[in-house]
């Protein structure tokens, strides 16, 4: 029986022709627990990113899902991450955030594990344990999967999934855009970590192209702080989803004037952009993007916003609560001196009380609690702005359509709805297929 006290039909949770969403996928226990199967255990996530691991031995802990793992760098350089707990009695091993260790020792009856995940030693293994017993059986369980692409560090469950590159697909060159510059990029930390009590799709399905509500949500704050006005008219800006998952950029052709309105600290720290540093060699359009403010999703919890210098993802804890741990996006090259002020900068719209993450925020919550309601959560949600508009684009990955839409969201929702119907990677790309048709 589910949550909400009506068995689930998996095919009428999302209709992605529609472009319309079953109010059960924000509330319901069950469905949830599907999304741990095959969205979770299948997608590729975000786990760390390089520069939080320089040196061998460095650790972070984060999560997938809900599955806590340790991501630790070898001796060989190379990345491994691990399930966060003890194999004797299932103790969570590592109690640190972060850190640098050559192993983990765990706090209940001492067993000892090494970096790559073997166990090392155990308090009184010769008296007691006897012959029967193997160490080399009880290592951590490890991630089956761990990749980076441009120093962003993921792992992914389902050993057979779609190596990293080929999940990213079209998303890779809207990251390359952001991250292949003088120098490089890194995540500055500790991440700054707070709870929000909303489902865990909502966040990132705002992130994947919600224009439409900068105007409503944030119009008096973006007043205050003497922001142009959002002008919604068509040309402005784009937008573009890709085959797996999610919509990746919500682009405002002219909006580097808004970041400088809206943080003009920031403005001042971040080494200038200027399009004809990359035109002649990228072409026009990689150059609008590398100059402006916009934002996008990696499917299913990862998200950035360029411009205002936040990545963030978004852990689920149950269908109606979620972690978000935020990181600011800082280029190498910077001074210490600026990357420190940028953290408070990017704390002062982006934290978790920034003053855009607040109006954000409370959206999120107020759109899943009313889903407690029994004849409430029967609903449809609609996501049809733009539906019909969407277009093939030779200059820009993916389709593609004006910014102010919810052609991201429903491309986001599509494959979201093509993991939950399908058993395993194979259907998951078949039923991917016809992507395109579906949202044009
Ligand atoms: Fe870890 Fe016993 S639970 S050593
Ligand atoms: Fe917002």
């Amino acid at each position: 029986m589910s949550r909400g006290g009506f068995v689930v039909n998996i095919a009428d949770l999302v209709d992605a022709e529609a472009g319309t969403q079953n109010r059960r996928i924000f509330w319901d226990r069950d469905v949830y627990e599907l999304e741990l199967e095959r969205v979770f255990g299948r997608c590729w996530l975000f786990l760390a990113h390089e520069s939080q691991l320089a040196k061998a031995g460095d650790y972070v802990v984060t999560k997938m899902a809900e599955d806590e793992v340790i991501v630790w760098r070898q001796e060989d350089g190379s990345i491994k991450a691990f399930l966060n707990q003890c194999r004797h009695r299932g103790m969570r091993l590592c109690q640190a955030e972060a850190g640098n260790a050559r192993s983990h020792a765990c706090i209940y009856h001492g067993w000892q594990f090494a970096a790559d995940g073997s166990l090392k030693t155990v308090p009184l293994e010769q008296s007691v344990y006897g012959p029967r017993f193997d160490k080399r059986q009880w290592g951590l369980r490890e991630v089956p999967r761990v990749e980076s692409y441009k120093g962003f560090v993921f792992g992914c469950m389902d050993p057979d999934a779609p190596t990293l590159p080929d999940y990213l697909g079209d998303e890779k060159w809207y990251i390359d855009i952001w991250t292949d510059i003088p120098g490089g990029i890194e995540l500055l930390g500790p991440p700054a970590r707070s709870i929000v009590h909303t489902n865990w799709k909502l966040p990132p399905e705002g992130f994947v192209g919600d224009v439409y509500h900068l105007g409503m949500t944030h119009g008096s704050i973006l007043k205050v702080l003497g922001a142009p006005v959002v002008d919604f008219k068509s040309g402005m800006g784009m937008q573009a989803t890709s085959r797996y998952g999610s919509g990746h950029a919500a682009q405002f052709s002219h909006h580097s004037s808004m970041r400088d309105q809206i943080s003009p600290e920031l403005a001042d720290m971040v080494p200038p952009r200027r399009v004809e540093d990359v035109a002649p060699e990228k072409g026009e359009a990689y150059a609008n993007l590398y100059t402006s403010m916009w934002d996008g999703t990696i499917f299913p919890n990862c998200s950035y916003l360029i411009g205002l210098n936040v990545f963030k993802v978004w852990h689920p804890i149950g269908p109606d609560k979620i972690e978000v741990v935020s990181w600011v996006i800082a280029e190498k090259r910077m001074s210490e001196e600026a990357k420190r002020r940028m953290k408070i900068s990017v704390n002062r719209t982006f934290g978790m009380a920034g003053i855009l993450e607040g109006d954000d925020m409370d959206n999120f919550e107020h759109s899943t609690q009313p889903n407690q309601g029994y004849f409430t959560r029967q609903g449809t949600l609609n996501a049809q702005l733009g539906h019909g508009l969407a277009r093939l684009d030779p200059d820009y990955p993916g389709v593609v359509s004006d910014m102010v839409s919810e052609l991201s969201i429903r491309g986001y929702y599509r494959f979201y709805a093509d993991c939950l119907k399908s058993k395993n990677w194979q259907e998951i790309q078949h039923n991917s297929e016809n992507w395109k048709e579906q949202l044009l």
